[in-house]
């Protein structure tokens, strides 16, 4: 069965993508590379001992390109092999950028979503897994966040995808008995394959902790600096509930089969692992598992930040049956030997 896999060139895609081959099903990829470089999937490929392009089509293509988005579901259909599920990774991710820059982040995330979902109802492909994020959630409950706690997201970024899923609802509100959608809201994705091949390759400086922390280990940071640790959390640093990107990749496969095996309906899922761990237990445990000093220095609260952002993961355990298998020493030790065989992600 052949799924579109757009943004499958990026962090979250890549490994998905490598789950997806692994279980079998042909993938086409959409992606402009606006944050990802090509050679992640030749690095799939390598995983995988494939020749490149056996397994994978690629399109370089922005995602609100009609044009193209048609092209490629009519080139499948041709070809007798038409594009039957999307799994929807492409969009822009940085929430500071998108305070900047509001009105791209409503274009690609929310543009680019709608031409996608218009074009697979023409080519009557209904089933589609989208990358949501917590940070839809509100500001006020963060802890064990289940599906139905307060939505309230605070930065264009998170309302960017918040206005996904509605417009999801709608579409599916209106064909009740023809979309199968998931979407996923993914808690704090770190690590990388335990091959070292694929991981995480931000284009500019990073802002999210782990590649920081990786790039401190490395000596290209000087210091870590810690965003407050007057926090109300037990060592007074920010709580998260750090996921394995691989678990995070297995869930896409089973949101997938969920959604293929049962009737047409939506679901809102929580993929996280219902654990948190804080800035100074991931610098430990960083630390440890790794030999390696993470020089630090406290810092002011970041605006915008909360003490603890932790899943309640129930629903995805219960419907699903997925459960994340990898400990937050595998995710340390993981993405510390993706940095360490690449330095400069996959530059060079
Ligand atoms: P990423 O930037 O590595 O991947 C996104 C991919 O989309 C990249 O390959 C990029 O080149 C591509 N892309 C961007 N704009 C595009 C466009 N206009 N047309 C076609 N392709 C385009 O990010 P990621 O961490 O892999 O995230 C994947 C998805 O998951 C994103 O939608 C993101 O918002 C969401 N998400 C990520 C996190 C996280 O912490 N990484 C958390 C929650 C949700
Ligand atoms: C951030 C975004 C969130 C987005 C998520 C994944 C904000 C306010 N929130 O969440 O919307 O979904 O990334 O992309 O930007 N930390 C430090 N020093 C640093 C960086 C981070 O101490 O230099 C701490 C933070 O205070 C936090 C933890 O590390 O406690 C995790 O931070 P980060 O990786 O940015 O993720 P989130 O804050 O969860």
């Amino acid at each position: 069965m052949r799924v579109l896999v757009t943004g499958g060139a990026g962090f979250i895609g890549s490994h998905t993508c490598l789950s997806l081959i692994k279980k079998g099903y042909q993938i086409v990829v959409l992606d402009s590379y606006a944050n990802s470089h090509k050679e992640s999937l030749k690095r799939v490929n390598k995983i995988l001992n494939l020749k490149n392009s056996e397994k994978i089509k690629l399109f370089k293509a922005d995602i609100r390109n009609e044009e193209m988005l048609e092209k490629l579901f009519a080139d499948s259909k041709k070809e007798n092999n038409p594009i039957l599920a999307v799994m929807h990774f492409a969009g822009l991710k940085s929430v500071s950028e998108s305070i900047q820059n509001p009105m791209i982040y409503w274009d690609v995330n929310f543009n680019g979503s709608l031409k996608l979902f218009k074009i697979m109802d023409k080519f009557d492909c209904r089933t589609v897994v989208f990358s949501s994020s917590a940070t839809i959630y509100s500001l006020s409950s963060s802890t064990n966040l289940k599906e139905d706690s307060n939505i309230g997201p605070n930065n264009p970024y998170g309302e960017t995808k918040l206005a996904v899923e509605k417009l999801l609802q709608k579409m599916f509100a209106k064909q009740k008995n023809l979309w199968r959608i998931a979407n996923l809201r993914y808690f704090n994705p770190i690590g990388a394959h335990k091959s070292g091949l694929i991981g995480e390759s931000p284009l500019g400086l990073p802002n999210n902790i782990f590649p920081l922390i990786t790039q401190v280990a490395l000596g290209m940071i000087d210091k870590f600096f810690i965003f407050g640790n007057d926090w109300p959390t037990l060592d007074g640093t920010g709580v998260r509930d750090y996921i394995h990107v691989m678990d995070l990749a297995e869930g896409h496969i089973s949101a997938l089969e969920y959604l293929l095996k049962n009737e047409p309906q939506i679901l809102n899922i929580n993929l996280g692992t219902g654990k948190g761990t804080s800035v100074m237990e991931l610098i430990n445990i960083f630390q440890d598992i790794n030999k390696i000093k993470i020089p630090y220095e406290i810092k002011g609260r970041r605006v915008g930040d909360l003490p603890s952002v932790i899943a309640d993961n129930s629903l995805a355990i219960k419907c699903l049956k997925w459960f994340p298998k990898r400990t937050i020493q595998e995710m340390c030790a993981d993405g510390w030997k993706w940095q360490k065989l690449n330095p400069n992600g996959f530059k060079n």
